[in-house]
C-alpha cells in the first residue's frame, strides 16, 4: 500500500479507487445479474440504490478513512472500542471474495490465450465452456496463474507500476467495450435484446431482485469491506470528497453498464430468442463473447485485445484485494509483509481449489442450486456485505454522528451538497432497507419462503 497521502491530487485518488472498483465486477458480474433479473428492471434498481445508498456509504468509508487516517480495522475502533468488531467483519470479506476472484481472473487467461492461438471458432460452440470448466486441471492452472501473477506484484510491491499501465488501459477498454456494443446492436435480434436491457416491468421487482443489485453495488463499488476506508486514510484533506466519490460511481457504473449493453442484446442475437439463455450465470461473458468476436471482422484481434484489458482490470482489483488481506495480517498478527503475503497467497490457493472445481468434480456440492464458487459469492455478497453496511450505517447514524462525516466532507471547500440525503439514508432508509433485505436473504437461504 501507499504512504498515507500519497494521492498528490484529487485525479489521482479517483483513478486508484476507481482501478480497485472497476473489474470483473463490472464486466463479468453486472451484465449475468442484469440478464438473470429482469434486464432493465435490475438495471433501474441498480441505478437508484447507487446515487442514494450506494453514494451514501461511499462517503461514509472514505470520510472514516480520511478522518481517523487508519484502515477499516483500526478506524471503526479507533472511534468506538465496541466496534471493533465491524473492521474484523469487513476483514473477512475480502477472504472469501478473493479466492474464486482469482478463479474467474484464471478464465480469462484461458480466453486470452484461446483467441491468441486462433481458437475463436471453438470457444464460440455452445459446449466450449462447459467443457473447460468442468475440467479438473486446465481451471485449476489458470487459476493457479492468474492468483500467482497477484502476489508477485504484491510482494514484489509494483502495484504502482500495475496501476500506471492500467491507467491509461482503462480508456481503451471504454472505447473497446463501446465498439463491441455497437457492433452487437446491428446483430439481428439484438433490439429485442437492447429493450429487454433497458426497460423496467415493474411485476419483476422482487426481495430477490433488490438484494442481489444492491450485493452488486457493494461488490462493484468495493464498499462494505473496508477497502475505501483504507482508501480514503490516503486522501488529502483539500482534495473534494463529495465530488470525488461522485466521480468514482459515475465511472463505475458508466462500465458496468456498458458491459451490459455489449452482452445482453447479444445473447438475444445468438439465443434466436431464447430466454433461457438469460440464465447462464457466472459463464454468461465467456459463453457470449466468443460468438460475437467470431462473427466481427477483426474479431480475433479486437477479442485478443478485450481480454488483455480485462485483465488489467481483473488484475488491478485482485492487487487490491490482496493488499487489503496481506495488510489485515501485518496490522493484526504483526507480521512482515513477505510473511503475510505468503500466508494470502497459500490461504487463497486452497480456499479457491473447490471453486474453481465446482464446476467439474466438485460439481455434486450445490446449494439452492448453487455452485461452490456461486455460494461463494452468495456468502459475501449477499449476507455478509449487507451485515458490514447494517453496522457502518449504525455506526455512523447513531454511534459517531452524520454530522462527523458531514464536517469530514465540508474540510475541503465548506460544502456538502448532498448532506441531507446522506443523513437520512445512512441514518433510517439503509438501516431498515439492509434489515429488511438480509433477512429476507436468509429466510429464502434457509428456505423458510420462496422469493
Ligand atoms: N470492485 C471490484 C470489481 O468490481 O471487480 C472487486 C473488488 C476489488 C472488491 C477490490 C473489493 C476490492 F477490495
Amino acid at each position: 500500500m501507499q504512504k498515507r497521502s500519497n494521492f498528490s491530487n484529487k485525479l489521482g485518488f479517483v483513478l486508484a479507487a476507481s482501478g480497485s472498483a472497476v473489474g470483473l465486477g463490472n464486466i463479468w458480474r453486472f451484465p449475468y445479474l442484469a440478464a438473470q433479473y429482469g434486464g432493465g428492471t435490475f438495471l433501474l434498481i441498480y441505478l437508484i440504490l447507487a446515487v442514494t445508498f450506494g453514494f451514501s456509504l461511499m462517503i461514509a468509508e472514505i470520510a472514516l478513512g480520511r478522518k481517523t487516517g487508519l484502515s477499516a480495522i483500526s478506524a471503526f475502533k479507533s472511534l468506538d472500542k465496541r466496534f471493533g468488531f465491524l473492521g474484523v467483519l469487513a476483514a473477512a470479506v475480502p477472504i472469501i471474495i478473493f479466492p474464486y476472484y482469482c478463479v474467474i481472473g484464471g478464465w480469462v487467461i484461458k480466453y486470452f490465450s484461446v483467441f491468441i492461438t486462433g481458437g475463436v471458432k471453438a470457444a464460440a460452440e455452445d459446449t466450449y465452456f462447459t467443457g473447460f470448466i468442468s475440467g479438473t486441471f486446465e481451471p485449476l492452472g489458470w487459476f493457479f496463474l492468474f492468483i500467482a501473477l497477484t502476489a508477485l506484484v504484491v510482494v514484489c510491491g509494483v502495484e504502482q507500476g500495475i496501476e500506471k499501465v492500467s491507467k491509461f488501459m482503462m480508456p481503451i477498454l471504454v472505447i473497446l467495450t463501446i465498439i463491441i456494443a455497437v457492433y452487437g446492436l446491428t446483430l439481428n435480434g439484438a433490439m429485442e435484446g437492447l429493450v429487454y436491457y433497458i426497460k423496467p416491468h415493474m411485476s419483476d421487482v422482487s426481495a430477490k431482485t433488490i438484494l442481489a443489485a444492491m450485493g452488486q453495488l457493494f461488490y462493484s463499488m468495493s464498499l462494505a469491506m473496508g477497502i475505501m476506508v483504507t482508501y480514503g486514510s490516503y486522501m488529502k484533506k483539500e482534495n473534494n470528497l463529495e465530488s470525488s466519490v461522485r466521480q468514482i460511481e459515475i465511472f463505475d457504473t458508466g462500465i458496468a453498464f456498458l458491459a451490459g449493453m455489449m452482452i445482453i442484446p447479444a445473447v438475444f442475437a445468438f439465443s434466436g430468442g431464447d430466454r433461457t439463455a438469460l440464465s447462464a450465470g457466472p459463464g454468461l461473458m465467456f459463453i457470449t463473447l466468443p460468438k460475437v468476436f467470431a462473427s466481427m471482422k477483426l474479431g480475433v484481434f479486437i477479442g485478443v485485445i478485450f481480454f488483455v484489458l480485462v485483465f488489467f482490470a481483473a488484475l488491478t482489483s485482485a492487487i487490491s484485494l490482496m493488499e487489503t488481506i496481506v495488510s489485515f495480517f501485518m496490522d493484526k498478527l504483526h507480521w512482515g509483509r513477505k510473511k503475510s503475503a505468503l500466508f494470502v497467497f497459500i490461504l487463497a490457493l486452497i480456499m479457491g481449489v473447490p471453486s474453481s472445481l465446482g464446476f467439474g468434480p466438485l460439481g455434486f456440492i450445490s446449494w439452492m442450486g448453487m455452485s461452490v464458487l456461486d455460494i461463494m459469492d452468495f456468502v459475501s455478497n449477499s449476507v455478509l456485505m449487507p451485515i458490514v453496511a447494517f453496522f457502518t450505517c449504525i455506526f455512523v447514524g447513531f454511534i459517531i454522528k452524520p454530522s462527523v462525516i458531514a464536517d469530514e466532507v465540508k474540510a475541503t471547500d465548506g460544502r456538502f451538497r448532498a448532506e441531507s440525503l446522506f443523513t437520512v439514508m445512512i441514518k433510517w432508509v439503509a438501516p431498515f432497507f439492509l434489515i429488511a433485505i438480509l433477512a429476507s436473504s436468509i429466510a429464502s437461504a434457509l428456505g423458510i419462503f420462496k422469493i
